[in-house]
């Protein structure tokens, strides 16, 4: 059953004064000027499920309040989970965290997962391979173990490969042939857990895409793996083939750490051919066609963090987007500056608004 938070009271977190937030089960509107505090409010939001930030190198210095009179931060939430409610707090402090369910110390991370959206992760996604990977990787790990440690594996076992090609020891080759064996053999299964993986994505994410952003247009996303198609012996035979030329430069030059992932918009890639809107359409709309496997697999939705998606984006889509998430029943905290798209949200009668004025946060 989903997971929702139905309150949250922040202590020393960032700019936000101290105050009770009650939220809506379906939508939350965060509305603001510039710099008041409203990806703060999904930040806390992220760190009390994740016990994490999701900005990088962020941790306790950047979080705690500058204006606070004592080093630690307090985190209150009344929550639904597992069918009931319970209360869930944590006390974040210079050198740990301490967290209680029901009164009771809990040290594992609960069994409740966020998807967070940001404006800046569509352009990272269509100009960054390495992000586009990460993204993959990230996000199919969360529904596969098995394929999350395979990929540990395969890296630890790469990182070994390298290094002996760069130091190159005494007897390395020897000891490159039998990592290979190991290479391989998580190759294969990795290949197949991220092809699995794009044709479970699939109807999901032509179906995201048919009704937020366009009927006229078709939305694919395809892998694009140098290994593809190939059995554990053809893998193995290009390691091999390949083992001079990669001791002469110093590094694996091919393997399943290289493949990356194409958007195929009308049958063009839309890397090169998209408008900026165009591409945003494509990126929300992998989003929610993962969010929809999430719930097909693991029988329950995320919590959905949007900040601000409004840009690139015109009136019509976002009448759309607001639809979309009506008919759904994820929780979802959606943020904005942007006064037209305000405008819109302000119509959702079902939803909860909040307006941040410098750190206070007022319902609405
Ligand atoms: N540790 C901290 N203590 C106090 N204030 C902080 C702290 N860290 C950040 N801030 C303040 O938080 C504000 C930024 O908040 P946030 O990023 O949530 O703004 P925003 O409402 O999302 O703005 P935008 O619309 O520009 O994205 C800044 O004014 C910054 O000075
Ligand atoms: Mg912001």
């Amino acid at each position: 059953m989903d997971s929702k938070l139905l309150k949250l009271k922040l202590d020393n977190f960032r700019n936000l004064e101290n105050s009770i937030l009650e939220f809506s089960n379906t939508i939350n509107c965060i509305f603001g000027e510039n710099g008041n505090g409203k990806t703060n409010i999904l930040e806390a939001i992220h760190f009390l499920v994740n016990k994490k930030s999701f900005r990088k190198n962020t941790s306790f210095p950047q979080l705690i309040s500058i204006e606070s009179e004592k080093p630690q931060i307090l985190f209150s939430s009344l929550i639904k989970y597992k069918e009931n409610q319970s209360t869930y707090s944590g006390t974040f402090m210079p050198d740990k965290s301490i967290w209680h369910l029901d009164n009771s110390p809990i040290k594992r991370k609960l069994d409740i997962h966020t998807v967070f959206i940001n404006p800046f992760d569509s352009y990272a996604f269509h100009t960054t391979p390495s992000f586009r990977r990460d993204w993959f990787d990230t996000h199919l790990s969360k529904l596969d173990k098995v394929y999350k440690s395979n990929l540990t594996k395969y890296n630890q076992s790469l990182r070994f490969r390298n290094t002996l090609l760069n130091k190159k020891p005494a007897d390395f080759k020897n000891q490159i042939k039998a990592i290979d064996l190991q290479l391989a053999k998580y190759s294969v299964e990795i290949l197949n857990a991220r092809k699995k993986f794009i044709l479970e994505l699939k109807d999901f994410c032509q179906n995201t895409f048919k009704s937020i952003f366009d009927e006229s247009h078709d939305l694919e996303i395809k892998m694009d793996s140098k290994f593809l198609n190939n059995s554990y012996e053809e893998i193995l035979k290009c390691y091999e083939e390949n083992l001079e030329k990669d001791i002469i430069i110093g590094k694996t030059r091919y393997g399943i750490h290289r493949d990356d992932y194409v958007f195929h918009f009308d049958g063009f890639n839309s890397y090169e051919y998209c408008s900026l809107g165009q591409q945003k359409m494509s990126f929300l709309s992998l989003i929610f066609a993962y969010i929809e496997l999430f719930r097909y697999k693991l029988i329950s939705y995320p919590l959905v963090l949007i900040d601000d998606v409004s840009g690139e984006l015109d009136s019509k889509r976002w009448k759309n987007l607001i639809n979309y998430l009506k008919e759904k029943n994820f929780q979802v905290f959606i943020t904005t500056a942007n006064k037209n798209f305000r405008d819109e949200l302000e119509k959702i009668d079902e939803a909860k608004k909040f307006f941040v004025d410098n750190g206070s946060i007022i319902n609405l």
